[in-house]
Formats: C-alpha cells, sequence, structure tokens
C-alpha cells in the first residue's frame, strides 16, 4: 500500500487539485468537506483496525483519567487523518488546536503555540513532516517531558529557562510517514495506518453525504460512483458533487445510474476512476512505445506535460491499479494496461510485461 504514495503526492502537487480525481483538495473544497465530516468515531465510515485501534486508546485514557498517548497518523492524502485529529478532540470532550509543519518557520512559533495550550487539549500538527528541524527538537522535549526551554539571551551568555507546560495529546498527521526521523516518530504512542477504501465503504461515505446534502441516490448510483473515486472519501464526494450538479442541470434532480454515469462521462472519469491524463499516458505508453520500458521524460513529452506531473499525480494510481510497471529500464505496460484501453499487445510479446 505504501508505495503508491509515499513517493510524492503531498502538498507539492496542491496545483493539481483541479484535476477532478486528485487526491488534494484546495480551499473552496475544504469548506464544501467541513459540512461532511464525521464528527464522532462511530459514524467514520470505514478503516476499522485504526477506528478500533483508536477507540481503545482514547477510552482506555478517559478511564484512567489521563491524556491519552500522543497519536500519529499516516496515509495518502484524502482519507481522513484530519477527520480522525477532529474527531479524538470531540470523544476526549477537549478542544483542537491546528498547526502544521509548513506553518511552524521557527522553533519560537511552535514555543508559543505549546506555553498556551490548556490541560488536555488535543494540539493537531497537520503536515508533520515538513516541521522545521530546530522546531522538531523542541516538539520532543515538549511531548515526552511537557516542558519547553525558552533560550533567554545570546552567545556565551544565553541560558534555557524551562517552561513546564500542561498535558497535552499531540496528533500528528503525515502523507510520508518515512520522512519522520525516528525520534519522532517514537514519541508518539500509536501510530494508526489509513488504507485505501473498499468500494462498499465508499459507498457507505456516498450515501451518508447524500443524506447531509439532503440529495436522494439510488444505491446503485452511489456504488457507480465508489467504483470510480480510486479509493479515496474525498474524491467520492467530490465527484457526488458533480453528478449532482448534472441531475440538478440536465437530469431530473435525481440521482440515479443513468444520471451518474452521464455525469461521469461529462467529465471523463471512466470505469476505473481513471481520468484524461491517466488514459494518455497509458495510450502513449501502448500505441507509441509498444507497451515500453520508456523513460519517464520521454512518455511525459509525448503527452505534453511535465516528467513531475507525470510521476506524481498520474502515476502512483496507475502503478497502485497494476495498470503501470515501473522498471529499471523506464515505464512499462501490464496486461491489464492493455485490456483497459481494448487494445491487443504486439504479437512478439516481447516488451509485454505482466
Ligand atoms: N471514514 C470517513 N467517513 C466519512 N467521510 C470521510 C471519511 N474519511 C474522510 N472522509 C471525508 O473525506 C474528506 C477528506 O478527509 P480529510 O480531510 O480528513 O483527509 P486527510 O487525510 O486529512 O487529507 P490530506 O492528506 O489532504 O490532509 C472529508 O471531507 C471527510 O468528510
Ligand atoms: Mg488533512
Amino acid at each position: 500500500m505504501t508505495e503508491s504514495w509515499s513517493g510524492s503526492e503531498s502538498a507539492d502537487d496542491a496545483e493539481h487539485a483541479d484535476r477532478i480525481v486528485s487526491a488534494n483538495s484546495d480551499d473552496i473544497e475544504r469548506a464544501a468537506e467541513a459540512a461532511l465530516r464525521p464528527r464522532r468515531l462511530e459514524e467514520f465510515v470505514g478503516q476499522p483496525v485504526v477506528r478500533d485501534q483508536l477507540s481503545l486508546v482514547l477510552h482506555a485514557a478517559m478511564n484512567r483519567g489521563a491524556t491519552p498517548d500522543h497519536v500519529l497518523l499516516s496515509g495518502p492524502p484524502g482519507l481522513g487523518k484530519t477527520t480522525l485529529a477532529m474527531i479524538i478532540a470531540a470523544e476526549l470532550g477537549t478542544s483542537l488546536r491546528v498547526t502544521s509543519g509548513p506553518a511552524i518557520q521557527h522553533a519560537g512559533d511552535l514555543a508559543a503555540v505549546l506555553s498556551s495550550l490548556t490541560e488536555g487539549e488535543v494540539l493537531f500538527i497537520d503536515e508533520i513532516h515538513r516541521l522545521a528541524r530546530p522546531a522538531e527538537e523542541l516538539l520532543y522535549v515538549a511531548m515526552e517531558d511537557f516542558r519547553v526551554d525558552i533560550v533567554v539571551g545570546k552567545g556565551a551568555g544565553a541560558s534555557a529557562i524551562p517552561l513546564s507546560l500542561p498535558r497535552f495529546t499531540a496528533v500528528g498527521a503525515t502523507t510520508r510517514a518515512g520522512l519522520l526521523p525516528a525520534p519522532l516518530r517514537d514519541r508518539f504512542g500509536f501510530t494508526g495506518h489509513l488504507e485505501f477504501y473498499d468500494a462498499q465503504d465508499l459507498e457507505r461515505v456516498i450515501l451518508r453525504s447524500a443524506r447531509l446534502l439532503n440529495i436522494t441516490i439510488d444505491q446503485d448510483a452511489a456504488a457507480e460512483i465508489a467504483s470510480r473515486s480510486r479509493g479515496t472519501p474525498r474524491i467520492a464526494n467530490r465527484l457526488l458533487r458533480r453528478v449532482r450538479d448534472w441531475a440538478d442541470v440536465r437530469g431530473s434532480g435525481h440521482m440515479d445510474l443513468a444520471a451518474a454515469r452521464a455525469a461521469l462521462a461529462v467529465y471523463e472519469v471512466d470505469e476505473l476512476g481513471l481520468d484524461r491524463l491517466d488514459r494518455a499516458v497509458l495510450h502513449a505508453l501502448c500505441t507509441r512505445f509498444r507497451g515500453g520500458p520508456v523513460g519517464l521524460s520521454t512518455l511525459a513529452v509525448s503527452v505534453g506535460e511535465e516528467p513531475e506531473t507525470v510521476e506524481t499525480v498520474a502515476e502512483p494510481f496507475l502503478v497502485r491499479e497494476g495498470l503501470m510497471a515501473r522498471s529499471p529500464r523506464g515505464r512499462v505496460a501490464t496486461a491489464a494496461t492493455w485490456q483497459h484501453l481494448g487494445l491487443v499487445p504486439p504479437a512478439d510479446g516481447a516488451t509485454l510485461f505482466s
């Protein structure tokens, strides 16, 4: 599961959030998402393992009247890390303070946040892998000893004044757990790994969102949207909104299977959730390069894109779905690629990987 996203899908490709099947979100979308976030653990669909583990961690701490261990949430964009952080605070009946790695430029910024915490609060640090090193070191001490050392003065005359902090729970979120230094990772008592959702769970996400948005949708339409959502609730919710648009403007307002299919055809999202760019890449790979191997930049040029776009935006999902493989000599098509495009692989089979 990790290989498909540990590489590069994250804030770096936020500029591709306008792509309908992007797992990233922009500001406008975040507002739409806020309305759909589950507020309590029991409303949170799927992820049974993480949900169960987290429930134990939280309830055990509450029974003891203590603050729970620090929690690290890792997984690809759009799977529910921010949602879970909010749920943790809600379950504990406490407030949530939100910051993020990129927002903390200096250790002093973090010291200010930490010293303003109140007893039992949850501090959410999004994109924690992007914290600057000095801030990270300050965080180690804060998480372990509930203390920050405020440095006063400069040079030889500088001294550190320890300031003790109230007990708090840090919740870190990262799309790239691999980038976290071991000392930081070790200070989290519990790490939850979010996995891609199966179609059934996504269908439940869609039905739940439809209910909240006051739209009526047939179950088979929800299933159709779910199967094209790349295992990601954020994409499922987005496709649901686009299908609603179609149903309102061109249909009867009711979302049935025909409306779902017609809307997704307009947005060029195919049965597997591939969009135009994904298919262009696969098409070029098969028809221009006989299924590869072909170098990333050559492949990117042939579809008129930057190599980085192909690598970070299209490739992770294609590789995860087995529609493309990476080999030491370049990108190659698999049997599934030819099949998905309805093409016949070259007869000599020399370039065929499966
Ligand atoms: N288990 C779930 N049940 C219902 N809705 C969910 C679930 N997980 C995520 N969502 C929905 O998907 C959207 C995206 O979730 P969220 O913002 O928590 O993702 P994230 O993992 O924090 O993504 P990023 O890495 O981009 O920050 C939210 O609007 C939320 O409503
Ligand atoms: Mg988030």
